[in-house]
């Protein structure tokens, strides 16, 4: 990698020797005609790790939530969501869109829950004035939460919630492999009571391209048609799930290290005047800090930060990127492209910018 250090997100990884040669010397086939060997292992492989009846390779996260959403929901039913869930702020609006689907959403709460009695009381009482709610979807980790893992105990309660009325439960596991390490429990237990997950290749497990869902078998036949629908029927898309397996065969342990690298980032950051973070509330490889109000000495990372805007809430300071969310709140991710020495790199320019 070159020399930038890239805490934007986990998404701008970049694919290993070895993955690459896994690539290249993927077996492939029509993966709409179901012919893609590599698709057809991965998706197996996937179903196994999570526990369900199949697996289904998608392009992105985003399509990966809107195909399991559009299949839990009919026209003009309503899901229950978080007000921070990535589906609801950063997916263009597509269930609505594309699904005609009522979005009610709840209040997240610092760790990335849903208060347990507000979602009993959201759900819509059998009337002619009313959506049906058909569903609720969970996220895990919280990336808007600070990356919060969520618990077993609680999606079990979320679950039964759903079955008492009707509804499927949906979790967006963009990261769940990270929920996972940071809770130390398996992926399998964290997504047991779900009727549908989503779970990206492109985070966390570094992958170039990719994301699979993985439910019941009834589910995915309804998502595999969804799929196609939205354009994401793909062809020879072993190049992908080549990835995607290598991915989940050697990457897993790599989340470990990320978290390990997050913690001594926002050890750092802690222990810069100016700046403030809830060193408590980070579990997994995404952290947040704010500059303090009032912070006269923060004021030059402040400047700075708004100067060298890339992109509008991407920031550049020296040779370090990240993303500012709101203002004076700033993101960082950890990944595979992240170094030990990356993290120290960053907290020396950091406390320049603020001494
Ligand atoms: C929690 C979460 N869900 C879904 C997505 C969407 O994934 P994609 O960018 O592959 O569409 C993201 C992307 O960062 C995410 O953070």
């Amino acid at each position: 990698m070159n020399n930038i250090i890239d805490l934007r997100s986990d998404t701008v990884t970049l694919p290993s020797d070895e993955m690459r040669k896994a690539i290249a010397s993927a077996k492939l086939g029509d993966d709409v005609f179901a012919e893609d060997p590599c698709v057809n292992k991965l998706e197996q492989k996937a179903a196994l790790i999570m526990g369900k009846e199949g697996g289904l390779l998608v392009p992105s996260g985003t399509m990966g939530n809107l195909a399991s959403i559009l299949v839990h929901c009919p026209r003009g039913s309503e899901i229950i969501l978080g007000h921070k869930a990535h589906t609801f702020v950063y997916e263009a609006g597509g269930i609505s869109a594309f699904g005609g689907i009522h979005s009610r959403q709840l209040t997240n709460q610092i760790d990335g829950t849903i208060d347990i009695d507000e979602i009993k009381s959201a759900i819509r009482m059998d009337n002619d004035h009313f959506p049906k709610t058909s569903a609720i979807t969970l996220e895990n980790t919280h990336n808007l939460c600070n990356g919060s893992p969520i618990s077993t105990d609680y999606i079990k309660d979320v679950a039964q919630i759903a079955r008492d009325n009707d509804m499927k439960l949906h979790i967006d596991g963009a990261r769940i492999f990270n929920a996972a390490v940071a809770l130390s429990v398996g992926v399998r237990e964290l997504v047991k009571d779900a009727d549908s997950v989503t779970f990206c290749l492109s985070k966390g497990l570094a992958a170039p391209i990719g994301s699979v869902i993985c439910g019941s078998e009834k589910f995915i036949y309804h998502a595999r048609r969804t799929r196609k629908a939205l354009g994401g029927g793909m062809r020879q898309a072993g190049i992908i799930a080549s990835a995607g397996m290598y991915s989940l065969d050697n990457m897993l342990d790599q989340i470990k290290e990320d978290h390990k690298n997050t913690r001594r980032l926002a050890e750092g950051i802690g222990e810069i005047e100016g700046l403030s973070i809830d060193r408590e509330s980070i579990k997994s490889n995404i952290l947040y800090f704010d500059i303090e109000k009032g912070a006269k000495r923060c004021e030059q990372l402040a400047r700075q930060t708004k100067n060298i805007t890339v992109y509008p809430f991407q920031i550049a300071l020296d040779n370090i990127r990240f993303i500012e969310s709101s203002p004076d709140r700033f993101r960082l991710v950890t990944h595979y492209g992240i170094t030990g020495d990356d993290i120290e790199k960053t907290l020396e320019a950091f406390h320049k910018i603020v001494n």
